[in-house]
């Protein structure tokens, strides 16, 4: 049986047109890790779901909101893979809106979404707790500021955790603005990254 059409939204006509060297791109960029960095498939997603209730357990995103990013925008969804495992993935989508602006109703994110949009919103950023402090994080920067260039985004935007904003400037982000409440964890600072696409 075919697998249904309408699942195989990878984001963009352009994504897969000309050389097919998103993968040589993109493996190892930064890491000591071998790595397999590339477009989430509708597979994937079990995998994603099950590796984001690890990471933010009952606050993750549930199976159905991380399918309907997928299905938004699948050229922005990355995944990394060490051995066959997935080990990290990235979400994003391509919007115009600034921040510090945000909604939390579940289908904010595709109601922003526009191809030909100059931002490219990192959504969620996510590595397994074994595999951590290897570079699997910039890896996945790396490879998203790749696809914002290639969607001719300006400018890639991140909100980060406080403790986590080093890995942000390292991958060249700057801070712009606190968000405080961004999401409702107590004693959790956040602060609105951005980074220029030349
Ligand atoms: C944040 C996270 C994605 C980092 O993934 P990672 O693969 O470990 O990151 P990297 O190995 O690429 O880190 C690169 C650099 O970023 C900084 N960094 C990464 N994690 C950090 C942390 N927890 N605290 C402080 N600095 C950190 C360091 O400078 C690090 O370099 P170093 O290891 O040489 O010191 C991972 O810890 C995670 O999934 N956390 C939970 C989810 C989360 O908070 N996601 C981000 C959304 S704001």
């Amino acid at each position: 049986m075919g697998v249904d059409a309408s699942l195989l939204n990878i984001g963009s006509p352009a994504f897969f047109d000309g050389p097919r060297d998103f993968l040589a791109d993109t493996t190892d960029l930064v890491s000591g890790l071998e790595l397999e960095i590339g477009p989430a498939s509708y597979e994937d997603i079990e995998d994603i779901y099950l590796l984001e209730s690890e990471i933010e357990g009952a606050d993750g995103a549930d199976f159905v909101s991380l399918t309907s990013r997928w299905r938004m925008f699948g050229a922005g969804f990355l995944t990394a893979r060490h051995g066959g495992r997935l080990v990290g993935y990235i979400e994003s989508c391509l919007w115009d809106r600034q921040l510090p602006y945000f909604e939390t109703r579940p289908d904010f994110f595709a109601s922003q979404h526009r191809l030909g949009a100059e931002k490219l919103y990192i959504i969620f950023l996510g590595v397994a707790v074994g595999c951590r402090r290897q570079g699997v994080a910039s890896s996945l920067l790396a490879a998203i500021s790749w696809v914002g260039r290639r969607h001719r985004a300006c400018r890639l935007q991140a909100v980060s955790r406080g403790h986590i904003i080093p890995l942000y400037e390292a991958a060249g982000f700057l801070p712009v603005v606190a968000m405080p409440g961004f999401l409702p964890e107590p004693a959790t600072d956040f602060m609105l990254m951005e980074h220029t696409l030349l």
